[in-house]
This record gives C-alpha cells, structure tokens and sequence, in this order.
C-alpha cells in the first residue's frame, strides 16, 4: 500500500489516504504506541497475533475504507461550517517553524489577528517528532530530514535568551541544579515565551494559552502561572486561569522514571490562560 501511495502522482488522493494509511500501519504494527520510544509490548504482540491468525487481509481494507470515509466526512463537515464562504478568506499554514515565524515579524508594525489560540509544547511532556518518527520514514522522509525537525521542536531549538519577566520563572530556576535540566528549563521558556512574545505584538485582543503543569525531575513546572506573570508585565491583564481534569489521557506511564529513579508525576490537569490586550495599551 505503502508502494501504491509513493508511486501516485495524485496530490489530492495523497492527502485523502495520508492518515487512515498511518492508522492502519500503527494498528499492524510491533510497536506500541503509547510508549515514547519504539518498542513492543505483550499488548501489542497479542493485537498483532490477532490479526494474523484471522483474515488479516480483508481486516485491513475494511479499516482504511472506514478512516477514509471519515477524512472524507470530516472534510465535508468543515466545509459546511463555512456558512458564508463569500466573506470568509483563510490562509492555513502547517506545519511552519512557529520561532522562525515569530522572528519573521520583527520588522512588521501593526496587529496582524484579533485572537491567538495556541496549545504549545508542555515542556517534555511529549517528544512529538520522536513518537512519529516512524510514520515520518513511511512517508518517505529522510533520516537528515528528521533529524533536522527533531532540532526544530521546542523545548530542544537552540535559542538567544529572552527575557522572562516572571518572579516564579526565577524561584524555579534557582531549584534546578543540574546543568542539564536547567538548559531544558531555559530552552524551554525562552523559546515558547520568546515566539509567544512576538506573535503577541500582532494580537489585538485576547490570548488563550492551553499549557499543562509538567515536570522536570519530579518538580511539577507551574508553567501556567509563569506565563501569565510574564504577560502581565508586559500590558496583558490576566483574566482567568481555566483549570481542566485529564481523565482519560496518560502522559507519563510508569511509576518511575527508569533513567532517573525518581517518581514519575502524572499530569492530572490541563489549562487555559485567558489573557485580554490592556485597553490602554497601544503599542
Ligand atoms: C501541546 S501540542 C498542541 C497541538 C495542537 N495545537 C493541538 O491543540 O492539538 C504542541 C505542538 O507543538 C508542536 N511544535 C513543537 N515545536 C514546534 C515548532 N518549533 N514550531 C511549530 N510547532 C512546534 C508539536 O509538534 C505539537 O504538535
């Protein structure tokens, strides 16, 4: 299938069968998933066994026929919220490096959006090129290819340091003694905060950040809360934190970090920062 896919010359089908072709793949596949590194479980040996001792064949046409007739809904579906597409002009871009985004605008003056809505990275709750990496070399993509995004994700982006104007920002620096989490901590909120910073300048009205308290060696970050310090102090008014409870996600599996020894803590809230433009604020 996968030959099939590569050797169609059909942008548009290309994208219609990019992703029930990964689900399937994920579904036949050794690895499970839910790990962040490539490896296999009893769980995901036993589905595979499964598979193979039934009529694996037909299982398999009938589960990319369902995913492909949902992309085809789903399609449908957002094309139909588009009540008046005479009034609407979008322009969607994926995928886009949001630091050179960020860095891009520089130069330009003035509001760009009403609104930015964001879920950036929860420190390393989630390494997201590492756990697609497999579906990134079906894809066709190479190894330097990979490599090259993996340096691209945030928290690792090799950045300039910002300012952070946040008092919580310093009292946790000062706690992490180890070099190299402290240059995680750093990466991190220099590069978030430092491309939300610049995206903010081109925001009219609102912000509304999703972030989730992750931990760095067993100390759960109040990233949240360092964000909103930070804006605050640049002529943002903090208008409320919304505070979700994870029920059914599992971030971090294992009771214990296996590199570390130390207790891993399972992020049991997610939440969102609602920041509003002071109305005096022109710049
Ligand atoms: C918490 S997820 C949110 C995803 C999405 N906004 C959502 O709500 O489903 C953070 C996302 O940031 C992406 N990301 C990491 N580094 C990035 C970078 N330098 N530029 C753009 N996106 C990046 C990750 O791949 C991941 O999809």
């Amino acid at each position: 299938m996968w030959g099939y896919y590569h050797h169609l010359a059909e942008p548009q089908i290309k994208k219609v069968i990019t992703v029930p072709l990964l689900k399937l793949t994920r579904s036949f596949s050794y690895n499970d998933a839910q790990r962040q590194k490539l490896s296999r479980s009893p769980k995901v040996i036993q589905r595979v066994e499964n598979f193979l001792a039934g009529n694996w064949q037909e299982q398999a046409l009938s589960m990319l026929q369902t995913e492909i007739k949902a992309v085809i809904n789903r399609q449908v579906e957002y094309q139909g919220l588009m009540i008046d597409q005479a009034c609407l002009s979008a322009k969607i871009r994926a995928g886009i490096d949001t630091i050179q985004t960020a860095y891009d605008l520089r130069s330009y003056e003035g509001y760009l959006w009403d609104l930015l809505i964001t879920s950036p990275p929860y420190l390393q709750a989630q390494e997201y090129i590492r756990a697609s990496k497999i579906d990134l070399f079906w894809m066709g993509y190479q190894e330097d290819q990979i490599r090259a995004l993996s340096n691209k994700e945030l928290p690792y982006h090799k950045v300039e340091p910002v300012s952070i104007h946040s008092a919580t920002f310093e009292i946790y620096r000062q706690k992490l003694l180890e070099p190299k989490i402290l240059q995680v901590y750093e990466r991190y909120f220099f590069s978030v905060l430092g491309a939300l910073t610049a995206l903010a300048e081109h925001v009219r009205e609102y912000l509304f950040l999703f972030v989730g308290p992750a931990s760095l060696r067993a100390e759960a970050i109040p990233i949240d809360r360092i964000f909103a310090e930070h804006f605050e102090s640049l002529g943002w008014t903090h208008e409320v934190t919304l505070v979700d409870v994870i029920v059914s996600r599992v971030l971090f599996r294992s009771k214990k970090n296996p590199a570390t020894g130390l207790d891993n803590h399972r992020m049991r809230t997610e939440h969102l920062i609602v920041l509003r433009r002071n109305s005096n604020d022109n710049s």
